[in-house]
């Protein structure tokens, strides 16, 4: 690889970005840093994500997570795990993509929602789309798959192989890019 910036893991929620992340981190050897944007929010605001959407709302949300991509965006050298809505804002897709390598993990809808699925109540949105999951996901996916898509360097299934033989793709992949 022609030494990127660092390396930005996108899409959905359920996809493996956190997992494949810290793999891959650990694969390109101890000069790399593996930073989750989520876990970052998490502890600068004190709270966790249901409790930031129920007190202070999406919106509200949304407006940290920027700050802390534009953050860590201008470090270097770090495998970046983003959370599933990063894309929702252009200025974020901007800053991703100038920063380095953008990996859209890719699941198929079943499997989202099965590993979505085995942590309930960590995902707000998750938890508010009722009965029928599978219909959200894809409704979801709809809506967001043009904009990772706009976002991604390069695309990556996680679906069905372990993290390291993905984050192994990944660097192939990277590699050739
Ligand atoms: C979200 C994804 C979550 C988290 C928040 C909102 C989304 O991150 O940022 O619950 O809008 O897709 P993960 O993709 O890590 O679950």
């Amino acid at each position: 690889m022609d030494s990127p910036q660092n390396i930005i893991l996108i899409g959905f929620m359920g996809s493996g970005k956190s997992t494949v992340g810290r793999v891959l981190r650990r694969l390109l050897g101890e000069e790399w840093r593996y930073i989750d944007t989520d876990k970052r929010l998490v502890e600068v605001m004190g709270k966790t994500i249901p409790e930031i959407f129920e007190t202070e709302g999406e919106i509200a949300f949304r407006d940290r997570e920027s700050q802390i991509v534009l953050g860590v965006t201008m470090g270097q050298n770090q495998v970046i795990a983003t959370g599933g809505g990063v894309v929702l804002r252009e200025e974020n897709i901007a800053a991703i993509r100038s920063s380095g390598i953008v990996v859209w993990l890719t699941a198929r809808p079943e499997v989202i929602v099965e590993r979505t699925g085995r942590k309930p109540g960590k995902r707000p949105l998750i938890a508010k789309a009722g009965e029928d999951v599978l219909a959200y996901v894809l409704g979801m996916l709809g809506e967001r798959g043009p904009l990772y898509q706009k976002a991604a360097h390069i695309i990556v299934d996680a679906s069905d192989r372990g993290p390291e033989a993905i984050a192994r793709e990944i660097l192939r992949k990277a590699e050739r890019h």
